[in-house]
């Protein structure tokens, strides 16, 4: 290092202890990964606080690992840990987040995927090209489905259609509503469950995601009013729909202005498109955020390798801001875009009419 006298010793500390801290996150994402598969958290959460013997023995699992498990997350302090009595304790506050089906656990189950597709996204940056979304495991499908799945479960229910409240009413009344790119159909599902008067359909591009979806609305005891179709949603949307709900699904397109356009062309005069999607700006100057990271890396590891695998536009998980929104929509035709107000550090909820 002949030029280390001109690096600036405080900025190079500074950054050192950044760089260990995410490396630290990294391990900690590992150990996050093993608590909620063991069911670590869920015990130390309903159970309550214990030595590493009786922690183990509640779950029949190894005490020497659990013991190491309990200790590295107390030095990351996500467990507290009292000498005197040898116990572990999860905080409830820190359960709100570990212990829980949804939320920041599916994130790490969908990384856990990442990895198993690394060859295949080292080899595009080499040759171009991208991983297609069958190449991912179940983890990933899983993990999505639980690290959006609070958004369905409560977010949308309770606090977005509280202020959309003329599209609440249409629910209660009885509309046809599709859901495009649906995923395991978590959407769906809550929103037949709540609105039983209202007909939904729900489309992915993925036949395994569709069968998910018909076995989760058959075990909700939603098949009577909800209906799943194996579709290419940018190549046209059959029959004509009232509302029609897209979550997280047209910066993944292969092709988003068909996506748009095909939405479109299926919405009845007066109906409504609910599009959510990425919260970002179009300059990446204004992406430094503590969030930004983990949409870029996803973006590389899916949303943009995956599109990129079908020879699509790979617009990435940050590939889709409200100026571009607004440009598409505009090209489109669509006579109105408005974003509704919601709190969300992850994203935008936009109402756009035909
Ligand atoms: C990020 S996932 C979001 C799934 C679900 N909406 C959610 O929020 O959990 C994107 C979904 O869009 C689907 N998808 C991508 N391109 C599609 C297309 N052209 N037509 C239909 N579905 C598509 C994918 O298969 C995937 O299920």
């Amino acid at each position: 290092m002949s030029n280390n006298k001109e690096l600036n010793t405080r900025k190079l500390t500074a950054f050192s202890m950044k760089v260990l801290g995410d490396m630290g996150g990294t391990f900690i994402g590992m150990m996050c990964y093993i608590g909620d598969r063991m069911g670590l958290f869920k015990t130390l959460s309903t159970d309550g606080p214990g030595t590493s013997r009786e922690i183990a023995s509640r779950l029949g699992i190894n005490e020497r690992y659990t013991r190491e498990w309990l200790s590295s997350l107390t030095s990351a302090k996500y467990l507290e840990y009292d000498p005197s009595t040898k116990k572990f304790t999860l905080p409830p506050e820190h359960a709100e987040l570990l212990a829980q089906e949804y939320g920041v656990c599916g994130g790490y189950q969908q990384v856990s995927a990442f990895w198993d597709v690394m060859d295949k996204v080292l080899d595009s940056f080499k040759n171009g090209g991208g991983v297609s979304s069958s190449s991912y495991n179940d983890d990933f499908w899983k993990g999505l489905e639980r690290f959006t799945g609070s958004m369905f479960e409560d977010l949308l229910i309770n606090q977005w259609l509280p202020l959309l409240p003329e599209i609440r009413e249409d629910l209660n009344r009885g509309i046809k509503v599709a859901d495009v790119g649906c995923g395991s159909g978590k959407a769906i599902v809550k929103l037949a469950s709540e609105f039983p008067n209202s007909i939904f359909t729900g489309y992915d591009i993925l036949e395994p995601n569709i069968s998910t979806a018909l076995s989760k609305a058959y075990k909700a005891g939603v098949s009577s009013n909800t209906n799943f179709k194996q579709i290419d949603a940018t190549k046209g949307i059959p029959e004509k729909y009232d509302l029609i709900t897209v979550f997280d699904v047209i910066h993944d397109m292969a092709n988003p202005k068909g996506g748009l356009i095909a939405i479109k062309d299926a919405l009845k005069p007066k109906g409504v498109f609910l599009l959510l999607d990425m919260k970002c700006s179009d300059k990446l100057e204004e992406n430094i955020t503590p969030i930004a990271p983990i949409m870029y890396g996803i973006s590389v590891m899916y949303c943009m390798t995956q599109s990129l695998s079908q020879g699509g536009e790979g617009l990435g998980s940050m590939g889709l801001p409200p100026s571009k929104v607004r440009e598409l929509c505009k090209e489109i035709g669509f006579s109105e875009v408005k974003e509704i107000p919601i709190k969300s550090p992850f994203n935008i909820l936009y109402s756009i009419k035909p």
